[in-house]
């Protein structure tokens, strides 16, 4: 059954108030619901109650027992009401221990939690389980106390105590409004890191973060983003947090990063633990990035929440850009640029180019969990960023002031989004609505021609949008360019930057005064998702990536003239690496430049991003090219990258930008040393390995080391793997980088380590560090004997019998079989059609791949 977007109707009855009643236990949990329901409308439609799994133990209507007044559609329960207003009891009884889905209410390492987001809450009660019934909760519950002494929920606890038979009770009450997707509950034996943080009204809000007694140590860095997030929100979008308590609990079995369930956020362990010796600067990264995106959720999300799940991209989009912003507030705002665009590129370009590919807000679902996408959040927070870079920062603050006064409580949709924006702005935003409706990344080609008689200079632009399933042909985007024009002598811009709109399918923007032969830089900052296609040789690539004062065109440029270089090598078979190196080399000698941004510029693309330049990727030669290169610079560059390592060496351990900097420096440094052959390199590889204070230099070599055929290598492994064992988030890093090994051997390797003892289909974490992160790996999975394919589809068809979820998402590189070779693409069909052939399929799965399949 397919769920399209038009069919959108507003719920026929309403449940303003919710009094849950939960009596706890891993194997069997009574669930005790009384809902009280409002006719919405004139109809005499029943009440629908959505269930999955549950089977009613009693129905009361207004106090009555009722045997036949209600009956099941499905998994749903009907009834049939004669007033406007009732009062409706059911009880069910559910087994968390028993939920390998980890929706709804499961058991996790001895603790119980629920994630209700899209549509778990319906494994826990009946209810009418959609995101435009908001209601007020009020929650009991009871457990054994020694096993469970941790009771929390949404909202103030309000009540509790003891019983008898050494269980306890607390009552938890939510006073605003929310849906079910928010709703939480955590019974657990936890131990709290707790802090204080005053909200600029001047209110004391209580904060905790619970975790197992052996972490506390590692909620610190966690703690200080929260509390920079909240202060964030009130500078920032003038968002202030609305409760007394403010709850945080790390679990180790999680669908997803994280969720910003109403004051009870609960998150997957990895994006809450850090220490020196466990995390590497990405994982602090991600830690601080995601408390202040689940933090901010609060108001976009929470506060204001989504009508429908087609509307995802409202809070999921605005919460992104949000969380992107205030990271980049945080360091350096040019590398997290960058780095934010390369995830982009690496995630969200495949999506929108295969056969997934569906607009920010899509039109139709088979499982709304399979939306949980690049495109819904990433792409959506590029064309959040993209109203921010049109209207400018005030009238944007301005609109997002508008949109949480009018919408506030509410179910809103991304078109109350937009309007808000209007409406503040007074900026006509008609067609820019297109970005919501189209899928697809528009290609946007640029040419520049000077006459130097005239001192003129003429910007051809001309776009268009590759079709999508189900949208054939495209309208032209309005597409923000930041764009600016410099003289090839002077090294200066003509008159400074200019954000030029470009509205139709061909425009030309004429540029006066120009008086030397200009330089074309064009989407800088990455103003639009766009793929630009300039041609510019490789010496004005080379200028930009020397002189250009956005950091980001900088970076923008060097990877062009890598990809020219390195799409060239894999056609010809050859190619000239001259003006790639000496690029580089004129970066790492440029002292004014921050070290961070050093390492992310001299970096190459990614495998996969070269084949997505490529009409058919051949991943082997698409490796041996960049290795080629990589070689050549290494050994060009030697004593470049020998200096740059030894003054990022001595660097003593702290987490601050410039620091951070200086280790992802080393560690790039380090892995062109290995390129270059050196025969010094696997001593200075190990060295580093054994030698670390902190996880970025240690896992930095260790992902050197795992590439080469050095005799350090098995041994670093066997040393990272018993210093971590039982510390599972490292070893989860243990899989992955054998994951992500380059070696000829890597498909066996990770053939063997599906066989490890340490590894289990039941943990989201262990499946996507082995099997998520191997169907990255080009070269490995895509081995032409197909056992990268098979393997992966084994392990889809096994994680889908415990939990769809994490199996579907495991399927879209499977899905790129139309951008390779016949004999690589009948393969991967292959692969599909087994998996589309075995019976019991989840929706999820079978949703993935048919549309995959095609
Ligand atoms: N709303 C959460 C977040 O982005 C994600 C929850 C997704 N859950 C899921 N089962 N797909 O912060
Ligand atoms: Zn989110």
């Amino acid at each position: 059954p397919v769920i399209h977007r038009e069919d959108y109707r507003p719920p026929d009855w309403l449940v303003p108030d919710v009094a849950l009643d939960f009596a706890l236990d891993p194997a069997a949990t009574r669930v005790t619901a009384r809902l009280s329901v409002t006719r919405s409308g004139a109809h005499n439609r029943p009440l629908r109650l959505d269930g999955d799994g549950l089977t009613p133990l009693a129905v009361r209507i207004d106090g009555e027992p009722q045997a036949d007044a209600w009956r099941m559609d499905g998994a749903a329960l009907m009834i049939d009401l004669p007033g406007d207003a009732h009062v409706i009891e059911t009880e069910v009884e559910i087994a968390p221990e028993k939920n390998s889905q980890l929706m709804g209410l499961y058991a996790s390492g001895g603790m119980l939690c629920t994630q209700c987001e899209p549509e778990g809450f319906r494994r826990i009660t009946f209810f009418p389980d959609r995101p435009d019934v908001l209601s007020r909760y009020v929650v009991r519950m009871e457990a054994d106390k020694a096993r469970f002494p941790v009771l929390l929920s949404n909202g103030d606890r309000t009540d509790g105590g003891d019983l008898d038979d050494g269980r306890h009770w607390a009552e938890w009450r939510d006073p605003f409004f929310k849906p079910t997707y928010l709703f939480a509950l955590v019974a657990a034996d936890l131990v709290a890191n707790r802090d204080s943080f005053a909200t600029r009204s001047g209110k004391e809000v209580e904060l905790a973060i619970w975790v197992k007694p052996e972490d506390l140590a590692k909620t610190e860095h966690a703690m200080a983003a929260l509390k920079a997030s909240m202060a964030w929100d009130e500078k920032a979008y003038g968002r202030e947090y609305d409760l007394g308590e403010f709850n945080i609990v790390a679990v180790a079995d999680f669908n997803f990063g994280a969720m910003e369930n109403k004051s009870l956020n609960i998150f997957n362990s990895r994006y809450i633990l850090a220490d020196p010796d466990t995390a590497t600067d990405v994982d602090y990264d991600n830690v601080a990035g995601v408390v202040a995106h689940e933090y901010f959720h609060n108001w976009s999300g929470n506060r204001v929440t989504c009508r429908d799940w087609f509307q995802l991209s409202l809070k999921e989009g605005f919460t992104v850009f949000r969380d992107q912003s205030f990271s980049a507030d945080q360091g350096s705002a040019a590398v997290k640029r960058i780095e934010d665009v390369r995830a982009l590129r690496a995630s969200q370009f495949p999506e929108d180019a295969g056969p997934l590919a569906h607009p920010i807000r899509p039109e139709s679902y088979m499982e709304i969990s399979n939306f949980y996408t690049a495109t819904v959040y990433n792409k959506g927070a590029e064309v959040i960023r993209m109203l921010h870079t049109i209207l400018g920062a005030d009238a944007f603050r301005k609109g997002s002031d508008l949109y949480f006064d009018r919408h506030d409580g509410q179910a809103a949709t991304c078109e109350d989004f937009v309007t808000a924006m209007e409406d503040a702005s007074g900026v006509d935003l008609a067609r820019f609505r297109l970005w919501y409706s189209q899928a697809g990344t528009p290609r946007v080609t640029a040419r520049l021609e000077h006459e130097p008689a005239g001192g003129q200079a003429r910007l051809t632009l001309e776009q268009g949008v590759p079709p999508t399933p189900g949208q054939p042909s495209k309208q032209p985007m309005p597409i923000p360019l930041r764009v600016a024009l410099y003289g090839e002598v002077t090294g200066q811009t003509f008159g400074g930057e200019r954000l030029v709109m470009l509205e139709d399918a061909h425009q030309e923007i004429l540029f006066e005064g120009i008086g030397e032969r200009p330089v074309l830089s064009i989407n800088r900052g990455f103003s639009a998702p766009v793929t630009v296609v300039a041609d510019r040789s490789a010496a004005d690539l080379a200028f930009l990536s020397a002189q250009d004062d956005d950091p980001f065109a900088r970076y923008e440029a060097m990877q062009q003239l890598m990809v020219d270089t390195l799409v060239r090598a894999v056609a010809l078979g050859e190619g000239d690496h001259r003006p790639v190196i000496e690029a580089v080399q004129e970066t790492l000698r440029n002292a004014a430049l921050d070290p961070a941004f050093i390492a992310e510029a001299v970096l190459l693309p990614s495998e996969s991003f070269i084949g997505d330049q490529m009409p058919v990727v051949d991943p082997v030669a698409i490796h041996l090219a960049r290795e080629a290169l990589r070689r050549d610079l290494g050994q060009e560059l030697e004593d470049e990258w020998r200096a740059s390592y030894a003054k990022t060496h001595a660097n003593r351990y702290e987490y601050t930008p410039p620091a951070k900097g200086l280790r992802r420096l080393k560690t790039v440094s380090l892995g062109y040393m290995a390129a270059s052959g050196a025969p010094d390199a696997s001593v200075i590889a190990f060295r580093q390995f054994r030698d670390a204070d902190n996880m970025t230099d240690r896992q930095g070599a260790l992902g050197t080391l795992v590439n080469s055929q050095w005799a350090e290598r098995d041994e670093a492994l066997k040393l990272f793997y018993d210093r971590y064992r039982g510390n599972d988030l490292v070893i989860d890093k243990w899989f992955t980088t054998q994951a992500l090994s380059t070696r000829d051997d890597s498909v066996a390797a990770v053939e063997a380590l599906a066989g490890h003892g340490d590894f289990t289909l039941a943990n989201p974490n262990r499946v996507r560090a082995l099997v998520g992160a191997f169907a990255v790996n080009q070269k490995g999975f895509n081995d032409l004997s197909g056992r990268g394919y098979r393997f992966l589809a084994d392990m889809v068809l096994a994680v889908d019998k415990l939990n769809p979820q994490t199996a579907a998402k495991l399927i879209p590189p499977l899905g790129r079989w139309r951008r390779f070779d016949e004999a690589r693409a009948t393969l991967m069909r292959a692969e599909l059609a087994r998996v589309l052939a075995t019976p019991g399929l989840s929706k999820d799965v079978f949703e993935q791949a048919s549309k995959s399949l095609g």
